[in-house]
């Protein structure tokens, strides 16, 4: 029972099924850098403020340099049987250290400690999150100034609709995930308060200086209110609905890669090394990178539903359900974490159908809205020339043709107004071409558009620096 720090006023062990139900240190370790920062970050402070003497905060801060060096190398091993991380690396410098390490705990709790190590923990692998982030806006700008004059016809309801470009169709993605990255560091500006200080949950009597220790730590400031300061957990909540947010993103996107890759619509031919096969059938090629996506969004969603329900009914200041916010938060990070290079790589690799892609705009009709515009220009009402319109690709449906194989009598019988000019407004390079409002298809538009985003992107990376 003395392993446990807060024995003392027990008479009895703690059973060991609550001893195992109580365990968070087969999840919590991986925050054991960001533990023993938060220590140094108290002790070094505790000895400024002369709490405890210069020779305990030295004897602390070697114990703990000893240890994490111990523990990067695998020289010391998490002991699974310890309650969590905190305390595995409070008794560990016990063990180093003696009396110096029982003083390390003075005026802190685990409270504001958990808090403090789980929010720098979160910084941390938010900035790798938005590395790899920008990694894939760029790969999706790169490939958008590739195709920016493929012609594919763009859909709704998923029936052919109009025509699009394939540059136009990547910068919408481009532009979903550059506000994932907006949000992502957003959420650093926001959340960047330090709770250590906080103590349980009505700070401290000793003369703490919270903005040392907040600083020594790389936050931008204080978590004020100490009831607020630790038994907040809107910085996981927010962070993982930017990461749920991302996946939704990704998820629509790989359902159409899912679609794409298929035989019916071969838009994309996806890398071999982005590919997967079949144990039986000797022909398939999957696309598993696009489907794992799909699929991993859902345990994102998952998270932050799990976020959510945990915390609601939750009162003032800290409860021990808030040690179930970690498996929740580390799983969507992770998830994302491994997401994304997969995805990046994906799209890298893609081998785009060009002629496909054309022949399937050439058909189903995407330059019909355009021969109702070319009937306005000539003095129509839209309505009537819709309908006109609609009569003629009604013709070309039971006859299998397009509107512009249609003769110029042909085309006469259904409004006198048409002229030889009409195969011109027909021509699907022309009225793609045309569509040269910001944010259009047209590739000029696309052109343009790309350089904006790519300053927007350049933009975010300097402020994240900031
Ligand atoms: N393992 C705990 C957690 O993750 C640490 C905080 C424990 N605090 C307490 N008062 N029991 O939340």
């Amino acid at each position: 029972m003395e392993d446990k720090l807060w024995a003392g006023r027990f008479s009895k062990e703690t059973a060991a099924a609550v001893d195992r139900y109580n365990r968070s240190i087969a999840y919590d370790s991986r925050m054991y850098p960001e533990d023993i920062a938060g220590s140094m970050a108290h002790a070094a402070m505790l000895a400024k403020q002369g709490v405890i003497s210069t020779e305990d905060g030295q004897a602390i801060q070697q114990g703990l340099a000893s240890i994490l060096k111990d523990l990067d190398s695998g020289a010391l091993a998490i002991d699974p049987e310890a309650e969590d991380i905190h305390t595995f690396i409070e008794s560990e410098l016990t063990r180093r250290v003696q009396a110096a390490g029982k003083r390390l705990h003075t005026g802190r709790s685990r409270n504001d400690q958990v808090a403090t190590d789980f929010k720098l923990y979160l910084k941390h692998r938010s900035v790798d999150i938005s590395r790899l982030l920008t990694d894939l806006i760029s790969e999706t700008l790169n490939q958008a100034q590739k195709e920016s004059r493929t012609i594919l016809p763009g859909y709704t309801h998923l029936q052919r609709a109009q025509p699009i470009t394939l540059g136009h169709h990547l910068c919408a993605y481009a532009h979903m995930l550059l506000r994932d990255l907006w949000r992502l560091q957003d959420w650093t500006k926001r959340n960047d308060s330090c709770p250590l200080g906080a103590g349980a949950l009505a700070t401290s009597t000793y003369p703490l200086d919270r903005e040392m220790t907040a600083h020594a730590l790389g936050f931008a400031r204080v978590a004020t209110n100490s009831l607020d300061a630790v038994g907040d957990r809107d910085y996981a909540v927010e962070l993982v609905s930017v990461l749920a947010m991302l996946m939704l993103h990704l998820s629509r996107w790989s359902e159409e890669f899912v679609l794409w890759s298929s035989q019916e619509f071969h838009f994309v031919e996806l890398d071999d090394a982005y590919s997967t096969g079949s144990s039986i059938m000797p022909q398939k090629k999957n696309p598993d990178v696009a489907e794992l996506t799909r699929g991993k969004s859902a345990r994102v969603i998952g998270s932050l539903n799990t976020l959510m329900v945990m915390l609601k009914g939750i009162p003032l200041a800290y409860n021990k359900d808030l040690q179930e916010d970690k498996e929740a938060t580390f799983d969507a990070i992770d998830t994302v974490t491994a997401c994304l290079p997969a995805f990046t790589g994906m799209l890298a690799t893609a081998i785009w159908q060009r002629d496909t892609m054309r022949a399937a705009a050439a058909r189903g009709f995407t330059n019909a809205t355009d021969l109702a515009d070319y009937l306005v220009k000539k003095g129509l009402p839209f309505r009537d020339a819709h309908h006109i319109v609609g009569h003629l690709v009604a013709i070309c449906s039971s006859r299998h043709c397009g509107l512009e194989d249609l003769s110029l009598p042909q085309l006469q019988t259904a409004c006198s107004l048409i002229g030889p000019d009409v195969y011109q407004a027909l021509d699907l390079q022309q009225l793609v071409d045309k569509r040269n409002l910001p944010g259009g298809p047209a590739p000029a538009a696309v052109l343009a558009d790309i350089q904006a985003l790519k300053q927007q992107l350049k933009q975010l990376q300097a402020s994240a620096l900031n």
